[in-house]
C-alpha cells in the first residue's frame, strides 16, 4: 500500500516537472519562446544556441557578440529582456561538464 502511494507521489512530481518542448526548435516552451523563434531561430537551430548556457551576464552577453559579429538586430528592451528572462530560466549554467571531455 505504501508503495502505490509513493508511486503516485513520484508520478505526480514528474508531470507537474515535466519540460514541453517545441517541435519545430527543440526548445523548452515557456514565456519568451516566440521573441527566441523571431530573432534567433531564423539563423540557426535553437540546440545550438543552448550547446552552452549560464546567467544573465553569460546570455546578455552572447546576444551582444550576435549582434556585434553575426548580424542580430537591434532588439528593442522589452524583447530583449524576454529573451534573457527566457534563456537564463531554462538554459542556466550546464553541470555536467564533463560530457564533453
Ligand atoms: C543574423 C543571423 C543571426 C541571428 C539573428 C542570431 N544569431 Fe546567433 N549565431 C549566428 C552565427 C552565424 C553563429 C555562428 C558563429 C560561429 O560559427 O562561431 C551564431 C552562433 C551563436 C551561438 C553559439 C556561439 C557562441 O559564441 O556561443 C549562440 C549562443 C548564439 N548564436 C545565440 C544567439 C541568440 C540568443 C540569438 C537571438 C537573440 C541569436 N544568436 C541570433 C548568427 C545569428
Amino acid at each position: 500500500m505504501k508503495k502505490r502511494v509513493l508511486f503516485f507521489v513520484l508520478l505526480f512530481i514528474t508531470v507537474v516537472n515535466a519540460k514541453e518542448y517545441d517541435l519545430v526548435t527543440g526548445l523548452a516552451i515557456d514565456e519568451g519562446i516566440d521573441e527566441i523563434k523571431e530573432n534567433c531561430t531564423v539563423c540557426h537551430p535553437g540546440r545550438f544556441i543552448v550547446v552552452n548556457g549560464g546567467d544573465r551576464e553569460f546570455w546578455k552577453y552572447k546576444i551582444s557578440v550576435m549582434q556585434k559579429g553575426f548580424g542580430l538586430w537591434d532588439l528593442d528592451k522589452k524583447t530583449k529582456n524576454k529573451i534573457i528572462n527566457y534563456l537564463c530560466k531554462n538554459y542556466p549554467q550546464k553541470t555536467n561538464v564533463d560530457v564533453d571531455r
